[in-house]
């Protein structure tokens, strides 16, 4: 974990940034996938994978269980022949909760897997009862001591053939974890009220392409016929979807800080709604979707056609007291993702009128807020779900010197409190007036890649530095 920050001149509300931001793979998908090379015969290749930790970090634990990891540009190769450990590296595992789906897989291939509580981005209480209620049903059990887990499934030729699992709540890792945890089995998993996300089709696509039969993927049923044994063999490389977040993100800096950006590389079809709200608050947004070559991105979407695009910003010239407030709800896929709650709060900051933003999937993630009220922005929160805004409000160090104080001995500083927190308060230091220090970058590198860099070449001035420890 390092100790550096971002020094951000902010552009005091002057669209200045101009570009093309091309668009990395989808971490929540690679992470995935990168599980899954567990279930393999022989060394699969990755490809399209952001450079991002969290992917580090994973290919760390993978290389702790004994396979071997090899990252080349974007590319990963993973040999899972050499795995002799189930169990889940309990340090690097605290640092990222997505770990845990190494379960699925560690269990289909070697029946055991042991595992700490999880961790991850500091977001809420992150249960996972409903990985271990799908455990249980496919006949596991399940004991637990130091805060370890360890899972024991029957032997492939004593599972049950045929297993119904229901999810109480829609979660996007135990969707993932229980579809690989049943690929190899004996017999038929049918899964329901499953998670819907993009991310989960991509991974399930690319294993059966090699071997493995998952079906109805991408709707709220899954079934998986087991192989019975059988490991899948790489026939195909893997390819990361574009990262429909880091594309969303991009989209909504562009909207307040750049009168002409492109992002490109990039899946319009998994943004529909963001596009939809901010092309209705007046960011004038033009798509483009077109047909992806064989050699650049392949991905289907549901209906089978492979689309891949870009989205641009073009003549963004009036200022953002122009745009229009809404109000939002995060929902599951293909609802508003969470994952750009923040910045949509912080886009809702500088826009004229009033919103609410709802929280539907995590406790805990509006821990920003007192950041973007320190900076002036007129925010209310009303209990753990639910934000108010009123907008425009100017986002000042000023305001932040003066008010230093209000919210607790905070400091001079601001900061990263997950991923996506971290994203917002970098555009909010874009949008403001002053210079602004963002503390905690490792948060924001586990899921951007180079956000300094690629920020830099759009015409910000944003430098990483060692983080003061008189801030802290
Ligand atoms: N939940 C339970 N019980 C469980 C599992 C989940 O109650 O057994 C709850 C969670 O506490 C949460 C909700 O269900 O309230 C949804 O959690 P989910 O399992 O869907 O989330 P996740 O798999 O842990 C992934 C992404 C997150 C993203 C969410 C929602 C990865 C590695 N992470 O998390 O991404 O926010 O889905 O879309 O895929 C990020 O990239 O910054 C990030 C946090």
């Amino acid at each position: 974990m390092n100790k550096e920050s971002f020094v951000i001149e902010g552009l005091a509300g002057r669209k200045s940034l101009k570009g093309t931001v091309k668009i990395a793979g989808a971490k929540n998908a690679a992470l995935k996938a990168m599980a899954a090379a567990v279930l393999f015969d022989a060394p699969v290749q990755l490809n399209n994978i952001p450079d991002t930790e969290d992917v580090h970090v994973m290919s760390e634990i993978l290389e702790k269980l004994g396979a071997q990891v090899v990252w080349k540009q974007n590319a990963l190769t993973i040999d899972p022949t050499s795995i002799t450990s189930t169990i889940i590296d309990p340090k690097l595992a605290s640092v990222m909760r997505a770990s845990v789906v190494l379960t699925g897989p560690l269990l289909a291939r070697f029946s055991k897997a042991s595992f700490p509580a999880p961790g991850g981005c500091v977001i809420g209480a992150r249960p996972i009862d409903q990985f271990i209620k799908g455990y249980e049903e496919m006949g596991a059990t399940i004991s637990e001591a130091d805060c370890n887990y360890t899972i024991e499934m029957p032997d492939i030729r004593y599972q049950r053939t045929e297993i119904r699992i229901h999810f109480d709540k829609k979660t996007v890792g135990g969707t993932e974890t229980l579809m690989m945890a049943a690929v190899l089995g004996n017999g038929t998993v049918t899964l329901t009220n499953c998670a819907m996300e993009p991310e989960i089709v991509n991974v399930a696509e690319w294993l059966n392409e090699c071997g493995a039969n998952i079906q109805g993927v991408g709707t709220e049923t899954i079934t998986i016929i087991g192989t019975r044994g059988k490991l899948l063999s790489p026939k195909q490389p893997y390819v990361a979807i574009p990262d429909r977040i880091e594309a969303g993100s991009y989209l909504i800096l562009g909207a307040l800080c750049a009168e002409n950006l492109t992002i490109e590389d990039c899946r319009p079809d998994h943004l529909a709604l963001l596009i939809d709200m901010l092309t209705n608050s007046g960011v004038p947004i033009e798509i483009s979707n077109h047909e992806a070559s064989g050699a650049s991105i392949k991905s289907a979407d549901q209906s089978g056609q492979i689309i891949n695009g870009s989205l641009t910003i073009k003549g963004n010239t009036k200022p953002n007291s122009a745009f229009k407030s809404f109000d939002v709800i995060t929902k599951e896929y293909p609802g508003f993702p969470t994952d750009l709650q923040a910045q949509i709060v912080t886009y809702l900051t500088q826009v004229a009128g009033k919103s609410v933003v709802t929280e539907n999937i995590f406790e805990g993630r509006f821990k920003y807020v007192s950041d973007l009220q320190r900076m002036g922005a007129k925010l209310e929160l009303k209990d753990s779900k639910e934000v108010q805004i009123v907008g425009p409000t100017e986002l000042l160090k000023e305001h932040m010197d003066s008010h230093q104080h209000e919210n607790g001995d905070v400091g001079p500083h601001l900061n990263a409190h997950d991923i996506r927190a971290g994203f917002a308060i970098v555009m909010a230091a874009l949008v403001g007036k002053g210079t602004f220090t963002v503390n905690n970058t490792y948060l924001i590198d586990r899921g951007y890649e180079k956000l300094e860099e690629r920020l830099t070449a759009l015409g910000a001035n944003v430098k990483r530095t060692k983080t003061d420890v008189q801030s802290i």
